[in-house]
């Protein structure tokens, strides 16, 4: 076996040089997406120099090669020192280049890609090709010249929209902005690229660098920077880089060129050092990480999934319908009631109509979704389905049966899913003659919105099986975390460690806004309560009150929420709830009503109210959560720290600027946090304040948390 001395040895250099005809073709080729690192910066100077010290050449062409243009800098040098050549030292060099240079761009030219790009002389691009900045996304700002030259090219408030929103923009977009001056189809980008060196080559000019342009900067209004700076006050309150951006437009605005670019160095090198930074690379990464499920090798066989069945049209069931038929996987929808299904299906369309009035779909594009999904009242009808989702009301007694039928009408080799937030995938599993078929599918609601899928693994599921789930998760746009049975999973189990010290912080003084406010202060986009208004206070007083009536001994008292679900305030739907809702508005406004239940409430139990301190609300949210978290690796419930960061941050609107759940904790101090959470076992006791094991350790021994 080779040395990695020896492999790196062999290893094809990343940019080559070589002729065609007249043109100099520079060729980056570093898989798997040409980010630019070390080797790739190093190589388009070298190869750079050679073109123009080529006589032959009189045009330089660079192209990538692989399924994309070069998508940015390197995001795994971040942190570390830079070796020269820097990013800006290559732009720089290219925009002094006394041939002219183009970029023939192909798949996505993303952030230092678009970059390189920028500081060509002319951009040409394949028709599939998306151009972007989105380094706002990984909390920086564009650092190769992009904030001072996308505004001369597109003009300023363009300019600062695409690189505050980080989305790309697709080539024809691209060519009406003015962002590339050509679209072809039906090429390569090599050929592509040679016929723009062609055309540049007759015209027998060489064109004007962007950094020398400023036409499209005078007239700029500069109540666009202070508009822009108060909408992010509003809107981004927490997130460093996004203001940052806009000075560094503005200084493309203000400032001759070169002291632009430096304002932007300068903004851009605060960006990096910045937490945030780090936060949003762990959660980039994350992403990517959770899909490699540790044991399960990445050439697992997997089985095809071209039709899906859809057991239940309630609101779960349709948003998870909605998942496939977005993905081109024609579904099959069931309910037991025609009226259920006909509600559901009317529900499926005023959905789809809704996004093709906002112009995120055609309306013809809408009609071949609705077409896609085939109601039915008839189990028969999923006979040939590849793999069918249960998203049934949460009665294990249901779900057994169902999964009973299933067994009996599914063909040899179906997946069984089911979409259960608590229930027990093994016991469902064991009411088949297939448990090695069966798993869960977590969808989160609305299903056809949130990226999580907790992808549940039961004790007899098959690895195909999970393999399968896995990459149809990708497949549908979903973040598919692998976690193991256990009530609530991952991302449920967490949760109710928070939802249950929320309750006791309000019980013992604190008011529903504190708590909110405290958690919204901490980034998440709701507050406990005001997300329990989002879901309906109903849906868990109807389970509470299910439990009681069957004589459940866990089951706990009636408390000041089921007061309020009695009273009909059922959350946002009904305009009432912990909070109350002016007609038409979801901002929550406190309410005296509530205020007077729980001090009902408190009276019934002989508490007497004492002042709460944000700090504690902070503590026995957020402790509580690491605490059941740092469970759940020592169970093996979640199999690394990076799948519960995935989850929080996919499912429940963790801040990705904080990394995730305990990428957070980490930087917290784990030393703190295991000494809070042994203050509050001693002084508030109960099984949720027990300290784990594995917090305890990696606090006394000073390591990260899945270390
Ligand atoms: N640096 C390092 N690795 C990268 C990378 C980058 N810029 N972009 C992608 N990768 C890696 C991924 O981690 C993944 O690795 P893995 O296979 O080991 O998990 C692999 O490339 C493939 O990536 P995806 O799974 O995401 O593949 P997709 O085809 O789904 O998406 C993509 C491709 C659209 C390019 C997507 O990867 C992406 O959005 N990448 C990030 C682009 C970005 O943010 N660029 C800006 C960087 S910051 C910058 O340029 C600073 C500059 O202004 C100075």
């Amino acid at each position: 076996m080779p040395s990695p001395a020896q492999t790196e040895a062999v290893r094809p250099h990343p940019v080559q040089y070589s002729r065609q005809g007249r043109v100099g073709v520079i060729a980056v080729d570093y898989p798997p997406v040409n980010a630019i690192g070390h080797g790739v910066r190093s190589g388009l100077v070298e190869a750079l120099e050679s073109g123009l010290a080529d006589d032959g050449a009189d045009a330089l062409l660079i192209v990538c090669a692989g399924r994309s243009f070069m998508a940015g800098a390197d995001i795994r040098e971040f942190g570390k020192p830079s070796a020269p050549p820097t990013l800006p030292e290559v732009v720089a060099r290219l925009d002094d280049a006394t041939k002219p240079v183009i970029a023939a761009i192909h798949g996505t030219a993303l952030g230092g890609g678009l970059e390189v790009a920028l500081a060509c002389h002319v951009r040409v691009a394949l028709k599939s090709a998306k151009l972007g900045l989105p380094e706002v996304k990984l909390g920086l700002l564009p650092g190769a010249g992009g904030t001072q030259r996308l505004p001369r090219l597109i003009g300023a408030a363009r300019a600062l929209d695409m690189i505050l929103s980080g989305d790309p923009v697709g080539a024809e977009e691209a060519l009406a902005l003015g962002l590339v001056d050509a679209v072809e189809d039906g090429t390569s980008p090599l050929e592509a690229g040679l016929r723009a060196a062609e055309r540049l080559l007759a015209d027998g000019r060489l064109p004007q660098p962007v950094s020398a342009r400023a036409d499209r900067l005078t007239g700029t209004d500069p109540a666009l920077f202070t508009a822009k700076r108060a909408e992010l006050a509003k809107r981004q309150p927490h997130l460093f880089s996004p203001h940052r951006i806009v000075d560094a437009v503005e200084a493309a605005v203000t400032l001759p060129f070169a002291d632009g670019a430096a304002r932007e160095r300068e903004l851009f090198l605060a960006c990096m050092d910045s937490p945030q930074r780090a936060g949003l690379i762990h959660a980039f990464f994350a992403e990517r990480e959770v899909a490699k499920v540790p044991g399960l090798p990445a050439d697992t066989a997997t089985r095809d999934v071209r039709k899906v069945g859809v057991v239940g049209a309630g609101t779960m069931g349709g948003g998870i319908a909605m998942c496939f038929a977005n993905a081109g996987i024609p579904v099959v929808l069931l309910d037991s009631a025609r009226e259920g299904l006909d509600r559901g299906i009317a529900a499926i369309r005023a959905n789809y109509e809704a996004t093709a009035r906002k112009g995120r779909l055609t309306a013809e594009q809408a009609e071949e979704r609705m077409a896609s999904i085939h109601p039915t009242l008839s189990y028969a009808d999923l006979a040939d389905s590849d793999l069918v989702v249960e998203a049934a009301f949460e009665s294990m007694e249901v779900k057994r049966a169902i999964f009973r039928t299933l067994d009996e009408t599914c063909k040899p080799g179906a997946i069984l899913a089911t979409n259960t937030s608590t229930l027990d995938v093994d016991a469902i599993a064991a009411a088949t003659g297939r448990p090695q078929d069966v798993l869960g599918m977590h969808f989160f609601s609305p299903a056809n919105v949130m990226r999580l899928l907790e992808v549940v693994r039961g004790a007899r599921t098959s690895d195909t099986v999970l393999a399968t789930a896995m990459g149809l998760a990708r497949r549908i746009g979903k973040v598919g975390v692998a976690v193991g049975v256990c009530h609530g999973f991952v991302g449920n189990r967490i949760l109710h460690q928070r939802g249950r010290e929320s309750m006791a912080l309000v019980e013992e003084g604190a008011s529903p806004e504190q708590v909110d406010r405290v958690l919204t202060g901490f980034g998440f986009p709701l507050g406990h309560f005001a997300m329990t208004d989002l879901a309906g206070i109903d849906v868990g007083w109807r389970i509470r009150e299910e439990r009681r009536k069957a004589g459940d001994p866990e089951a706990e008292a009636p408390d000041w929420l089921d007061t309020l679900a009695e009273r009909g305030r059922h959350g946002q739907k009904t305009a009432a709830g912990v909070y109350r809702y002016e007609p038409g508005s979801r901002t929550p406004i406190p309410d005296p009503e509530v205020a007077a239940a729980i001090g009902e409430d408190r009276r019934r139990r002989g508490i007497t109210p004492r002042p709460v301190t944000d700090e504690e609300i902070r503590e026995r949210c957020l402790y509580a959560m690491v605490n059941e978290a740092a469970k759940i690796l020592e169970e093996g419930i979640a199999a690394r720290p990076v799948d519960i960061d995935a989850i929080w941050l996919h499912g429940y609107g963790f801040p990705s600027w904080r990394g995730g759940l305990l990428f957070w904790a980490n930087r917290e101090g784990l030393g703190r946090i295991a000494e809070t959470v042994q203050r509050y076992h001693r002084d508030i006791g109960g099984p949720q304040w027990r300290p784990s094991a594995l917090l305890l350790q990696c606090a006394a021994t000073g390591r990260p948390i899945g270390c």
